[in-house]
């Protein structure tokens, strides 16, 4: 394994999350440690990362300046924790999403490093607050929410606990920046962050027009694919606004009475029930029926669409 000048980063469980993170610290010239409570883990996760990267050098879509061979040397498999940390800049917390198992995690972490590494989780919907209580390194905490496939969608959501440190966010924003992603920082937790809070008021509205039979379940999906997702690719829903009239103040003068007028029909939070959920996987299912064989196909296309996306959001705004 090659050392490398710009640091070393750990990443603690190697499954779906801690494969995207690695080959994403390996592309910005990172030395990579895999770390795994289960041996044949990480060797699937070397074993798959090689075949990754190796695809995506094929198809010109291998992030950073170094060759897959050389971002191959930068990661190695570490079966024992205390090793692996030595010397570590940032550390990503990657194990499966129960409180219990990731604050038993961060609890020997925080016995064995040292004052300036960074303690940083994945975790999709767990508080800060909750997930490093009680450790002595919580100033150099912080959660660090990737979107899934990291390798393709660069947002981060960065979420600090309220005793995390100023230059913890900063470094971690930095550093997120170096890999090639998108850092924002939320700047109080909530539940659910940012990202999902919107994706779960898109859910609840999709949910209640189709259980009131306004519109089926293909054309709700239409709505966003051919619709709303085709601005949101490059624009977000405020500034959505901002253009969609003379600017902010113009767009509230002329729409906000129509936009609360529509929101106070909004319905309850939905029950999700079994019936409803049936008859939106029967449409689902028309295009790609719920075996394993169809999901994982429509998952490769899926993210063969959001790397030429990204080409193109590369092309047409420089960063
Ligand atoms: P996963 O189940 O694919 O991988 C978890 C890995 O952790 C496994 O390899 C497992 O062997 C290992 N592990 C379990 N206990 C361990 C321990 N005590 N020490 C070290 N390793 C241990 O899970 P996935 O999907 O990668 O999720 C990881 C985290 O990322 C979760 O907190 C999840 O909420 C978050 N996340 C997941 C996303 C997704 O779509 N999969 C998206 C964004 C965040």
């Amino acid at each position: 394994m090659a050392s490398s000048a710009a640091g070393c980063v750990v990443i603690v469980g190697s499954g779906v999350i801690g494969r995207s993170w690695a080959m994403l610290f390996a592309s910005g010239g990172f030395q990579v440690k895999l770390y795994d409570i289960e041996q044949q883990q990480i060797r699937n996760a070397l074993e798959n990362i090689r075949k990754e990267m190796k695809l995506l050098e094929q198809a010109g879509a291998l992030k950073g300046s170094l060759s897959a061979e050389e971002q191959l040397s930068l990661i190695s498999g570490c079966p024992n924790i205390q090793e692996a940390v030595e010397g570590a800049m940032h550390i990503q917390e990657c194990v499966p999403e129960d409180l219990e198992l990731k604050k038993k995690i961060f609890a020997q972490l925080d016995s064995i490093v040292d004052d300036r590494v960074i303690l940083s989780s994945s975790t999709s919907c767990l508080m800060p607050s909750k997930l490093f209580v009680g450790l002595v390194h919580v100033k150099q905490c912080i959660v660090a929410h990737p979107v899934n496939p990291p390798y393709y969608i660069p947002l981060v959501e960065l979420v600090p606990h309220p005793e995390t440190a100023p230059t913890t966010v900063d470094r971690t924003h930095a550093l997120m920046k170096k890999i090639g992603q998108c850092p924002m920082r939320v700047q109080k937790e909530v539940a659910g962050f940012v990202l999902n809070r919107l994706q779960y008021a898109i859910i609840s509205e999709a949910w209640r027009l189709v259980e009131e039979g306004i519109v089926s379940p293909s054309d709700l999906d239409l709505v966003m694919s051919e619709g709303l997702g085709m601005r949101y690719a490059f624009i977000g829903p405020l500034e959505t606004m901002h253009l969609n009239a003379e600017g902010m103040l113009s767009y509230c003068d002329r729409y906000s009475e129509g936009m609360k007028h529509v929101l106070k029909t909004f319905g309850p939070i939905p029950e999700f029930s079994r019936a409803t959920a049936e008859k939106v996987n029967q449409d689902m299912c028309v295009k790609v029926p719920d075996d394993p064989e169809h999901l994982a196909a429509r998952r490769q296309w899926r993210d063969e669409c959001l790397m030429r996306l990204a080409k193109l959001k590369s092309q047409v705004q420089p960063q």
